[in-house]
Parts: structure tokens; sequence; C-alpha cells
């Protein structure tokens, strides 16, 4: 075996996909963090397509294929003028629906200069984007209000991981990887049996109720809570979308403080976006229902939180390696637990997606 043999992809019972082109198109994904678009282009590789991203003079947010129809330079390197793209190359312009303005080296517009031009919508702390069909836009991006409610903080980062999105996703929805990868940071070492998962509607959900215990030191700070004291807490997970999902973290002190709060929320955001072959945008967030904790809290935890993603980062990037390297590719045996209810659900709906997109796995 020389390693060139074919993939196949027969392995899995249900298939993920890893190894292949896997993303449903007709969709909303995130484009960017709202902050990270301005009237400087972006540039930003989405479902292996390069788009740039800016904002018109209303400012609202509008994107493009990254690419000039004339010589094919990146437009992400030219400037914004009122709410028109200008090509940095030979100054063509194009509005935001990728329709060449003007070609300045000639009277004439081109007559097929146009670009394709994707929705955008702001939603929450994040500017959501669909790629696919124009005309087939059926929803609404999902809420995420708490992520810009004052009564909430809200702290947030952002990684490039090679790996393909879908690990990520299956990851996120499967939090029972915490007492082992994360046993020496997230340190909630109780977590060894499987959540309840349904659906709920679209979403879906996972659910599993825990007895005294410390609470993960990580979160201890932002709810004012001490790391040794025993509480209660109910783990929640939704995936409203294949886009974004998150994680609760329902917190009761049986004896609170007097005066003190007894519940908290914790709510982790993941956010993915297939980028190019075998990458991925990881927005993550992590949101206390405390209206404002203090920068130094804000920074420690965000510093902590960053430490045991990296365990993530890691891991996954050494698989997607790994399993892209084997010759057997996805023909190998792979084994589900009860833990994997939900993200068994996750494999359901990505292959309903694609195949209603004609795409099957
Ligand atoms: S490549 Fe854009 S104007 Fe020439
Ligand atoms: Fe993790």
């Amino acid at each position: 075996m020389d390693g060139n043999e074919p993939i196949t992809r027969n392995g899995q019972r249900i298939p993920n996909g890893m190894l292949q082109e896997n993303y449903p198109r007709n969709m909303w994904w995130v484009a960017a963090h709202s902050r990270e678009v301005t009237s400087k282009p972006l540039a930003r590789w989405i479902l292996e397509t390069p788009v740039v991203l800016y904002r018109l003079e209303d400012g609202k947010p509008a994107a493009l294929y990254d690419r000039c129809p004339h010589r094919w330079a990146p437009l992400s390197e030219g400037h914004v003028d009122g709410d028109k793209i200008v090509c940095p190359y030979h100054g063509m312009e194009f509005n935001s629906e990728g329709l060449c303005t003007k070609a300045p080296t000639q009277h004439m517009k081109p007559k097929r200069a146009e670009i394709p031009s994707f929705a955008v919508r702001e939603a929450g702390a994040f500017i959501w984007i669909w790629m696919g069909e124009q005309d087939s836009i059926d929803c609404d991006p999902p809420e995420v209000d708490y992520q810009v409610d004052p009564n909430w903080s809200f702290l947030d980062g952002y990684y490039e991981v090679a790996a393909n999105w879908v690990l990520i996703r299956e990851n996120v929805m499967d939090l029972t990887h915490i007492a082992f990868l994360h046993k020496n940071t997230f340190k909630q070492n109780d977590w060894v049996t499987p959540p309840d998962h349904y659906m709920e509607g679209d979403t879906v959900c996972y659910e599993q109720d825990f007895d005294l215990a410390p609470l993960s030191p990580l979160f201890c700070a932002g709810m004012g809570l001490p790391e040794d004291k025993p509480i209660k807490r109910t783990q929640k997970g939704r995936m409203p979308s294949l886009a974004i999902s998150f994680s609760d973290w329902v917190v009761h002190d049986p004896t609170p403080e007097p005066d003190a709060r007894a519940e908290f929320v914790m709510r982790g955001c993941h956010i993915v976006i297939p980028s190019v072959r075998g990458k991925t945008h990881y927005f993550w967030g992590a949101a206390f229902d405390v209206p404002s904790i203090t920068d130094d809290v804000a920074e420690k935890t965000k510093a902590s939180i960053v430490v045991a993603f990296d365990e993530d980062k890691h891991l996954l990037e050494i698989m997607q390696k790994q399993i892209s390297k084997d010759p057997r590719g996805l023909d190998f045996l792979e084994v589900t637990l009860g833990a994997d209810g939900a993200g068994i659900f996750v494999r359901q709906i990505l292959n309903k997606k694609l195949k209603a997109e004609g795409r099957p796995l």
C-alpha cells in the first residue's frame, strides 16, 4: 500500500463526511463577528469560497464573491467607496449586488461583469450569510439576543482549526469528553454518564442533572461562587442549526449567602463555519447571565477557557491529520456509545440536508 489508494467511505454507519465536501449550502452560516466587518474589506473563506465582507454607508453588511471578473484580483485587497467596492488592480467598481457600475478604462460597462453576491443578516453579535441558492432562503438566522443583552456578559474568541467542521460540531454536542480530555482544565469530572437527548422541532437537545459537586473553576469567578462550594447543576445543550449550538451550565447554589443570588447560567456558544477543505472557523462564546463582570474576571475566565479549548483543537487537528493520511479513510470500525445520542442526531440532520441538496454523503 503506498497511501494513494482511493479512500472508501463505508465504515461509518451514519457518515459525517469529514474527508469530503460535507457542508450544506442552503442554510445560514456565520460569516464574521459584527465588529470585524467595517468599511475596510474583510476577506474570509467560507464553504470553500472566497468572500469579501464590508459595510455600506447605512451600516448594513454586504458580501460578494472575492474575485474580480476582470483578471481575478481579490476585491478584498481594494477599498470601499460609498456603497461600492473598488478593485485594487484596474479600478472596476461593483455594487453590493455584484453588478459592475464602472470600468474606468472605458466608457461602456462590460456587459457580463457581474459577480455573485450573498444574502447577509446581522443578528446578535454576528453577521450571518446564506451561500446557497439565494431564492431558497426560507428561515431567519437562529435567535441569539443574549449575546448583546446588557443583562448578560458575553466573552468570545476565535480559532482557525485544521479539522473538518463536523468534528468540532460533534465535539461540542458531546460534552462527556470534558471529564477526560479536560480533566485538568474544566475539572468537571463528574460528567461520566450519558445525558438524555431529544429533538424539539428541528433543534437537537440534551439535558442532564448533577448532584452536589464543586463547579468547574472556569466559571466560578464569573458567578462569584467559591471553587470548593458544592452546587447543583443541570447541563442543557441546544443545537438549533448545524452552524451554532449552545451548552448551558444552569447552576443552583443551595446555600447562598444572605442577599446573594442562588441561580446562574453560563451559556457556551459554539459557532462553526467550513472554510477551505480541512479547515474550520470556530467562534466560541461564554455568556454569563450576570450584567457586568469585571474586566479582570473576564480576562482570567477567557484565558482559562482558551487553555481548555486548546486541548480540543490539538486533538481534533491530530484526528483530522491521521484519518486523512490513513488510506482506509472512513472505512474503519466506528463504535457508537450511549452518550453519542445528540451527535447521532447531528449526523442525521446533516445527511438529510445534503440529500435535499442532491449531494448525499
Ligand atoms: S482585476 Fe479587477 S479591475 Fe482588473
Ligand atoms: Fe472540549
